[in-house]
């Protein structure tokens, strides 16, 4: 509907590989230099600021040729089933009595050949704190340069303060926080997204964009939502601007309520 109204082959908000934020792009760069000496990385942020993403990108350096990622997002995986999605994104097929052995073999024999290796784990408050603990000591066999990032929401902090952890934490080199975006960042990133699929930048008129960033208190994903279903219902509606009235035929749909509770920890955070 939005690309039949506006006579775009692309729908913003909607892209499949974005660029990176700012925010997001300091990061990555200091996880690369970090990952010349290997060590655990740390990024923490509400749900919604760009974890995922992030994490996305880093995959994506598996295409080079001197990287080898590694990632898992299903975090609920008992410590057995981790080993063998390491085993696939190593391409070695062994038998589950040989997997740690065999891990630790190729992990030596990528860095021999000067490759750097990440193991990326998401949603890693999700993940049950023994596993992560086992984990610690098979990659303490691992070749110093291996690189271990974790993403997670605040609770990851609180686990990985607690005592029993100390061997984990005493093991992380660098840690971030990805933080809800200003005002001025989230419009910047509303207009990126117009330039993207070549829309003007009133398609969304000022006071609508100041009701969009208002309601979505630096959360990206929620801007974007927002942003994303005005504009469908601008189009319902048969114009090719985006209001207020839009945007608040959005906010009064029961799901938006929902996330009144979000935003209020992110302010308190
Ligand atoms: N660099 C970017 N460019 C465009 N959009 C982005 C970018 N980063 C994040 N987003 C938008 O924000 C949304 C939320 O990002 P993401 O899924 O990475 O959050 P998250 O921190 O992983 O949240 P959760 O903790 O809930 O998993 C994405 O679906 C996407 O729409
Ligand atoms: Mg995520």
């Amino acid at each position: 509907m939005i690309k039949s109204t506006f006579g775009i082959t692309k729908e913003p908000f909607n892209r499949s590989e974005p660029e990176l934020l700012s925010q997001q792009k300091e990061i990555l760069k200091l996880i690369k230099i970090h990952s010349q000496h290997g060590g655990f990385s740390v990024i923490i942020g509400n749900a919604g600021v760009g974890k995922s993403v992030l994490r996305e990108h880093i995959e994506k350096l598996d295409k080079e040729r001197d990287t080898v990622v590694a990632s898992f997002s299903q975090t609920m995986h008992s410590y057995i089933n981790i080993l063998k999605q390491l085993a696939e994104s190593f391409k070695i097929d062994v038998p589950v009595k040989s997997l740690e052995k065999e891990l630790i073999h190729t992990a030596y024999r990528h860095i021999k050949d000067r490759k750097v290796l990440y193991t990326l784990i998401d949603e890693a408050h999700l993940m049950d704190i023994t596993v992560l603990r086992k984990l610690r000591l098979l990659f303490d066999r691992f070749p110093k340069k291996h690189n271990l990032v974790l993403f997670g929401q605040r609770d990851l902090l609180y686990y990985l303060s607690m005592n029993v952890n100390e061997d984990i934490k005493s093991r992380i080199t660098y840690s971030e926080n990805i933080f809800p975006l200003n005002d001025e960042n989230l419009e910047q990133y509303m207009m990126r997204e117009l330039d993207a699929v070549g829309l003007g930048h009133h398609t969304y008129d000022t006071a609508s964009v100041e009701l969009i960033l208002r309601s979505a208190q630096g959360n990206l994903r929620l801007c974007r939502n927002l942003s994303y279903s005005s504009l469908i219902e601008a189009c319902r509606a048969g114009k090719r601007t985006v209001t207020t009235t839009h945007v608040n035929n959005v906010l009064v749909q029961p799901h938006w309520r929902s996330h009144e509770e979000l935003i209020k920890q992110q302010v308190k955070s």
